[in-house]
């Protein structure tokens, strides 16, 4: 029996100890002790007899692993995506799931002006250059970037993070584009943003960057198609999720420089990265550290912990993504 009716958590990795600290004061916890992302089989066994779980974007939390544990009554998700999480099956059997929409916003925004800029001036190359000792002086053409304002830049995805990344870009004097199922008014009354087509916005962005959920809609929605739409001086950031562009597509789109470059924070299958994409100059690439910073992933840890505590009253978690839950 749970001593005095404590709930009992199981967190599928250590998160920042500002958030387990908060948990322990409510719940029973249980931690992943080893520092590695766990297999479905372990995340089942680790819910036994939990009452909550705090999981992870790496982390499968499909239909059998929510049904696995019949005491389960909260999901709580360290991550603002949630591709990750059967929410219908969930929904289903009436636990709520939540996520930590907000406080990374700024944070991913400034990772994916990072990549940006790392690839129009292309800077990791040219630290390597540098590095190896290559450098002999000052040259007339040595490693020539893109400039970057005045340039036109186009953003998939017009949500928050979207949003956030296309303010940003109010200094470099920018033209915006963008595409979203709705108009988003603030980047209109603020930057004059004009809400195009996916081929209008590929064909006459200098930038592209994107900024939407994988939903079937997004998988998928840059293969070659629509790279080839592509001018050869463009450049294109992903700090979304991989699977939202055809990998191989962009291997190909790379080599044969149809676009200038790219900059991913995001793959296709994650860990797991193409050796040939590995070997190419034109693209800068990021280990997922979108919301990566020490500020936020703390206040990521405090929301997600926050959420369990509050699903488990039985009460509407504050960030509830499957809110019908709530509505019987
Ligand atoms: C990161 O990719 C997140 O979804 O929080
Ligand atoms: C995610 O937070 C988004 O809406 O962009």
């Amino acid at each position: 029996m749970n001593k005095g009716g404590t709930r009992k958590v199981f967190v599928t990795r250590k998160i920042p100890e500002p958030g387990l600290d908060r948990l322990r004061i409510a719940c029973d916890v249980d931690i992943n002790p080893s520092d590695r992302a766990l297999t479905k089989e372990e995340i089942i066994s680790g819910i036994k007899g939990k009452d909550g779980l705090l999981c992870l974007l790496t982390d499968p939390i499909d239909q059998e692993v929510i049904t696995s544990e019949p005491r389960l009554k909260m999901i709580a998700t360290y991550a603002v995506g949630y591709d990750n999480i059967d929410v219908t099956a969930a929904t289903k059997h009436g636990i709520p799931v939540s996520n930590t929409p907000g406080v990374l916003t700024e944070t991913t925004a400034e990772l994916a002006w990072a990549l940006l800029f790392s690839v129009a001036r292309r800077i990791v190359e040219g630290d390597s250059y540098t590095r190896a000792g290559h450098f002999r002086g000052w040259a007339p053409q040595l490693m020539l970037g893109q400039d970057v304002a005045y340039k036109t830049l186009g953003i998939i995805g017009a949500g928050r993070i979207g949003t956030a990344f296309a303010l940003k870009s109010k200094g470099f004097n920018m033209t915006v584009l963008y595409t979203d199922e709705q108009r988003n008014e603030t980047i209109e009354h603020e930057l004059g943003a004009k809400k195009v087509s996916l081929a209008e916005l590929l064909k006459t962005s200098d930038y592209v960057s994107i900024h939407a959920p994988l939903i079937p809609t997004t998988h998928h929605l840059i293969r070659e198609q629509e790279l080839r739409m592509m001018k050869p001086t463009a450049i294109l950031i992903n700090t979304a999720r991989g699977p939202i562009i055809d990998e191989s597509a962009l291997i190909r789109a790379l080599k044969k420089h149809w676009i200038f470059g790219a900059g991913l924070d995001v793959y296709e299958n994650e860990p797991t990265i193409p050796d040939e994409l590995k070997t190419l100059p034109n693209v800068v690439l990021q280990p997922h550290t979108g919301s990566g910073t020490i500020e936020t992933r703390t206040k990521m840890a405090l929301m997600a912990a926050e959420n369990l505590i509050v699903g488990l009253q039985g009460k509407r978690p504050p960030n509830c993504i499957n809110t019908e839950v709530f509505q019987k």
